[in-house]
């Protein structure tokens, strides 16, 4: 039986994750493909570590020796930063072959180049590790969504800032030991700073609007938020109120214009992401045809990332090169999403009475309110206000804990 070769870059929780999942679906392989899977090689950086790797395997620390191999068919990285990893892949495609990644911040950078490249080459690019772990949201953006047009991707898309929010709800941890606990689990990346500000999420973010709507906001103007801000006082203070925290990135098709933000939002009971708890993550797809779709699952981990690097391998092997992420978008008026009046709860007014179109619903507590705003006032209120903290609320916020909120008055 002919045989299918594959390398692993890099062999931390992801990489060891992909090995084990290999061997352990042997046969479910070989039932699809017609062929035996093999591992190859693995790259490593750290020459003494303790691995249980097999003898006929070639471990090493030079990604060219990997190369030279006689037959090489997939390479399957899952290194984290842009560089080396980008420079191995343009190799790996170079060389004949199809190419796998994990690495949303390398991805969201040169995906599009990659594309490019492989489509010359002839070879295929399988991406959906990059994105919300085990959920198959690039497959499903890729193979469901041909005539719906998309106006709207929300997500929870980093399941370490996730973990750490539920932790700090349900078990009254603190910050730091819920952290320490997603490092633990293997949720969180080496350097957790991505994670927590938010930057991961918005790699992510970047990568869904490609595939969405063929084009990306401009970086800098994504308005990008993590969770390091919020309190376990804030927390207790939300639960009260009948609100959740959750990180959110939404991405939105207005006419032409492509906009995006990254933020801690509360959530109110009725919205499909109150219940989106732990490592999990979840993906709100609004779109004209089909209308709200949401996908959940694990969204970091060993397995879950396994999981959607394996589907890929079974992708690479049996799709044809692409050249573009998604095809051309037919412009519709009518898809534009409007920007509409929200409810907020803001914290640190001191000033309130320059900006007359906001509605101020109560007061919860000294200079704590909920009100009806658009994003534009919030921010000009934070102008006038120094040191204001924001947090908007999706869901039906007449169901707000009314005892705490006083919502007696009509929104
Ligand atoms: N650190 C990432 C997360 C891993 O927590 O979501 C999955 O991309």
């Amino acid at each position: 039986m002919s045989v299918i070769r594959v390398a692993i870059l890099g062999f931390g929780t992801v990489g060891e994750g992909v090995y084990k999942t290999i061997q352990s679906h042997e046969q479910e392989l070989t039932a699809i493909l017609g062929k035996k899977v093999e591992v190859a090689a693995v790259l490593i950086r750290n020459q003494n570590k303790v691995r249980t790797i097999g003898e006929k395997v070639l471990v090493t620390t030079d990604f060219e020796e990997i190369l030279r191999l006689p037959q090489l068919d997939v390479v399957m990285e899952a290194i984290v930063e842009q560089e080396p990893s980008f420079t191995y892949l343009k190799k790996a495609i170079a060389r004949g072959c199809h190419i796998i990644t994990a690495n949303k911040e390398m991805f969201a950078h040169h995906g599009r180049e990659l594309l490019e490249i492989a489509a010359q080459h002839n070879v295929s690019v399988g991406f959906e590790a990059t994105v919300a772990g085990g959920i198959p949201i690039i497959q499903t953006l890729r193979q469901l969504f041909h005539v719906n047009q998309v106006q709207k991707i929300q997500g929870i898309l980093n399941g370490t800032s996730n973990f750490i929010l539920t932790e700090m709800r349900e078990k009254k941890q603190s910050f730091a030991s819920a952290l320490k606990q997603a490092q633990e689990n293997g949720f969180a990346e080496a350097d957790p700073t991505n994670d927590i500000e938010g930057i991961d999420a918005f790699y992510k973010l970047m990568i869904l609007s490609k595939m969405a709507f063929g084009q990306e906001p401009k970086w800098n103007e994504v308005e990008l938020q993590g969770i390091a801000k919020i309190t376990s006082e804030w927390i207790a203070f939300a639960e009260k109120l009948g609100l959740r925290f959750k990180h959110i990135a939404t991405v939105s098709k207005n006419g032409n214009q492509v906009t995006g933000s990254v933020k801690p939002v509360l959530v109110a009971k009725d919205h499909p992401f109150y219940s989106i708890e732990g490592v999990q993550n979840a993906v709100n797809i609004v779109s004209d045809i089909v209308g709200s779709i949401t996908l959940q699952g694990p969204g970091a981990g060993m397995f879950p990332t396994a999981s959607a690097m394996l589907e890929d391998l079974i992708f690479v092997l049996k799709n044809k090169a692409e050249t573009v992420l998604m095809s051309k978008r037919v412009e519709d008026a009518a898809n534009s999403i409007q920007q509409s009046k929200g409810v907020w709860i803001v914290d640190g007014v001191y000033k309130k009475r320059t900006i007359h179109s906001i509605h101020w619903i109560s007061e919860l507590k000294n200079g704590c309110y909920l009100l009806k705003a658009a994003a534009e006032e919030i921010a000009e209120l934070a102008e006038q206000n120094k040191g204001l903290i924001s947090f908007p609320i999706y869901g039906d916020v007449e169901r707000l804990n009314q005892k705490e909120s006083k919502l007696a008055i009509t929104l």
